[in-house]
């Protein structure tokens, strides 16, 4: 097949669906045009645990355009857990309203239906609730450590002895990594329009993962997976907190069956930082001993943070610790404290985000005690087998990303000693981290229609797939394009409907490796059925439209669907980057400036340098968000978030970040699938934190352990031992 090089696999072209969004065009969950509809609106506990003990929705009841009220009082009776402390999954069922019991502040403990958004706003506010409060909610972390215990999701490992790996040591340390509440705030909030209609339910929702999304639905409804259609076209956004299905969409159904009416609910920006996820409190202990040339001897990782009082979840801080580095004696542990706040969940990168700071700054302070290179010190450490699986990695160009990354960035420039490179008020520092990501490709189906028109074909695509501005869109039409041999202003891509082929959407960073593989299979499968139909050799190059018209036909449908190879599975497929940053520090406000950011990603196969450029710059931008601001707070005595909008829960802005070099190494994994492409979404966040705090460190010479690194924070801080002031 001839590559198309204007707009096939590896083009910089631009999006196919970027019109579509400037004009308004593109539809996002709550905007689809549906006839009769009406709005819903949640309400909010006002305590962090206890029970209801009444409801009075008269005052809501009489108002104008109110439909309903639904509490726990006149719920549907809904499936709940079967378990204790079930994990939170993107499968997970979400009941709701099942009980007068509140487990966090913020909890949904009704809805209001309303013939008007603002309806349904103002209604919401007059239904009174009173609460029999439990005296003890658990909302303080450090007062709550006695509670924390071992999930059963990431159980504890260990290789070798940690012990003797200490004591063989030349150096050792031993420090705690503190990350804070972060939340995910996509642009787009969280929103569905749901009908029941014949028992059967259509659900247009702002999700990541629509086959999930159905699970979830069936599950909690107990009704057969094939009566639920969801309907994900375009996502504004998710980082994570879309992969399951949240409460609101499984009141909107609710609602639907009650009032026999499609019903449209939105998430206020508010309720996003109560009722849609986040990522929790990480306290992540590393242990590190090495030899004076630099050899790991042992390293251990462990993380104590929390989960909801009602579901488990727990962030894998220790993944990278497992796998990154050559280091015998290794072990990883977790631990959590169940706590009167929403269940937690997996946000961009979980694990390797927050991980990444701790492993990452650690291995800088043991490099800093054994006056060695850091770039040097990972290069010494590098390794071809992961030790953690026990596998070899099916492509690992680590030691290239950092030598590469060290030489576009100048790091032989940089100071050698902290405080040594000062310019007026400033001081300047320089840090890098190394940064690795899972490449987890799942089994893809896809549907393509070709059409034969005036000798050209055109192709329409087809998969249940999800773009949450990643590109999905852009991507699967530029592998239509390649494996059809066509242009791709001759390529439709529709995704998002449970009605097409079933894909593991977007989350991850599975996504363009399992869709572009997904899509590729079937049009090998249309080509490969056209030839074999009329006797054709399969290695026989003709055009699609040949085919087509030998075929005597007009339009021909195939599927195809890619999975996993065993060559996969013997191996750990991983992508892989570094991360150079140059930060500076105002001496005696502790402001600080990030003045230049180099990244270098391993990630296989490019499909769109630009798609992938836009990847990169938002993972390093919300990596960037983490050192400087990133946090939700929590009020001591109510257990509620002070943060609660973006007045006070910032994210950088375009003032706040660098020079931006992203650099793609050219790499093809032929192990880790047909089309040589592992995942990026969540490279671009990972080892970012640990960069720029290791960058601070060289400014200052103060070791910056929690997150955010806020002036007040860094003016205070002391100089490690060792350093001049
Ligand atoms: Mo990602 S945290 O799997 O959207």
């Amino acid at each position: 097949m001839k590559t198309l090089k204007a707009s096939g696999v590896g083009a910089a072209i631009n999006r196919v669906e970027g019109r579509l969004k400037v004009m308004g065009m593109a539809k996002y969950a709550s905007e689809f045009p549906v006839e009769n509809i009406v709005y819903a609106q949640g309400i909010n506990s006002t305590i962090a645990k206890g029970e209801i003990i009444s409801v009075d929705t008269s005052e809501a009841e009489k108002l104008d355009g109110v439909l309903a009220v639904i509490t726990h009082k006149n719920s549907e009776k809904l499936k709940t857990f079967e378990e204790e402390m079930p994990e939170l999954t993107t499968t997970s069922k979400a009941p709701v309203l099942q009980s007068p019991k509140v487990r966090y502040y913020g909890e949904f403990i009704g809805v209001v239906i309303a013939e008007t958004f603002e309806q349904a706003q103002y209604a919401a506010r007059l239904v009174k609730f009173e609460y029999k409060k439990d005296p003890e909610p658990t909302i303080l972390f450090d007062e709550s450590r006695s509670k924390a215990y071992k999930p059963k999701s990431h159980t504890d490992y260990l290789r070798g002895d940690m012990a003797a790996g200490l004591a063989e040591a030349d150096e050792t340390l031993d420090h705690t990594y503190s990350t804070p509440i972060e939340h995910h705030h996509p642009m787009e909030l969280h929103a569905v329009i749901a009908s029941w209609e014949n028992a059967k339910v259509t659900a247009y929702a702002s999700q990541q993962i629509v086959e999930d999304s159905i699970i979830a639905i069936s599950d909690t409804f107990q009704i057969p997976k094939k009566d639920v259609r969801v309907i994900s076209a375009y996502v504004g956004g998710g980082f994570g907190s879309k992969l399951n299905t949240e409460r609101h969409v499984i009141l909107a159904v609710m609602a639907s069956k009650m009032l026999k009416r499609p019903v449209q609910m939105t998430v206020t920006r508010q309720q996003m930082f109560t009722n849609t996820g986040m990522r929790q409190h990480n306290e992540q202990r590393m242990q590190i001993g090495a030899k004076k040339d630099g050899s790991l001897t042992a390293l251990s990782h462990d993380t104590l943070s929390h989960t909801s009082t009602y579901q488990e979840y727990q962030e894998p801080c220790g993944m990278m610790s497992k796998m990154l580095y050559k280091v015998p004696n290794n072990e990883i542990k977790y631990s959590l404290i169940p706590m009167n706040f929403q269940t937690p969940f997996a946000m961009r990168a979980p694990g390797e985000a927050t991980g990444s700071f701790a492993l990452e700054s650690a291995m800088d302070e043991m490099a800093w005690k054994l006056k060695m290179d850091p770039v040097d010190f990972r290069i010494k450490n590098d390794t071809q087998i992961d030790l953690g699986a026990g596998k070899p990695f099916s492509s690992r160009l680590l030691t290239e990303c950092l030598r590469i990354g060290a030489d576009k960035f100048g790091w032989e420039n940089r100071p050698k000693e902290p405080r040594a490179k000062q310019e007026g008020n400033w001081l300047i520092g320089y840090g890098m981290s190394a940064a690795s990501r899972n490449a987890p490709y799942q089994e893809t189906s896809a549907k393509v229609i070709l059409e034969l028109e005036d000798d050209k074909v055109y192709a329409t695509i087809q998969m249940d797939a999800t773009d949450i501005g990643t590109g999905s869109y852009t991507i699967i039409a530029q592998t239509a394009s390649e494996y059809l041999g066509i242009p791709v202003e001759q390529v439709t891509v529709e995704l998002g409907d449970s009605n097409f082929p079933i894909t593991p959407g977007s989350g991850g960073s599975w996504g363009a490796a399992s869709y572009c593989n997904g899509a590729r299979a079937a049009c090998e499968s249309a080509i490969g059925k056209l030839k074999e139909n009329k006797n054709i050799s399969q290695d026989e190059d003709i055009v699609v439209a040949e085919l087509l018209k030998q075929n005597q036909l007009n339009k021909f449908e195939a599927e195809g669907t890619a999975a996993p190879s065993e060559e996969f599975e013997k191996h750990s497929v991983f992508s892989f980057g570094a991360n150079f940053s140059e930060v500076w520090v105002d001496k005696d406000t502790g402001m600080y400036r990030i003045k230049r950011m180099v990244s270098v990603g391993s990630a296989g196969k490019i499909i769109n340098p630009k798609t992938a450029y836009g990847q990169m710059i938002g993972g390093l931008t919300m990596g960037a968000g983490m050192v400087l601001a990133e946090q939700t707070r929590i009020e001591p005595n109510f257990g509620n978030f002070i943060t609660r909008s973006f007045a006070d829960y910032h994210v950088p802005v375009n003032l706040d970040m660098a020079n931006i070099d992203v650099i793609f190494l050219p790499e093809e994994d032929k192990i880790a699938n047909k089309m040589g492409i592992k995942g990026i979404g969540e490279l671009g966040i990972t080892s970012v934190a640990a960069s720029l705090a290791n960058a601070i460190f060289n400014a200052t010479g103060k070791r910056m352990r929690e997150l955010p690194i806020t002036p007040e924070k860094l003016i205070v801080a002391p100089l490690e031992p060792g350093v001049t002031a």
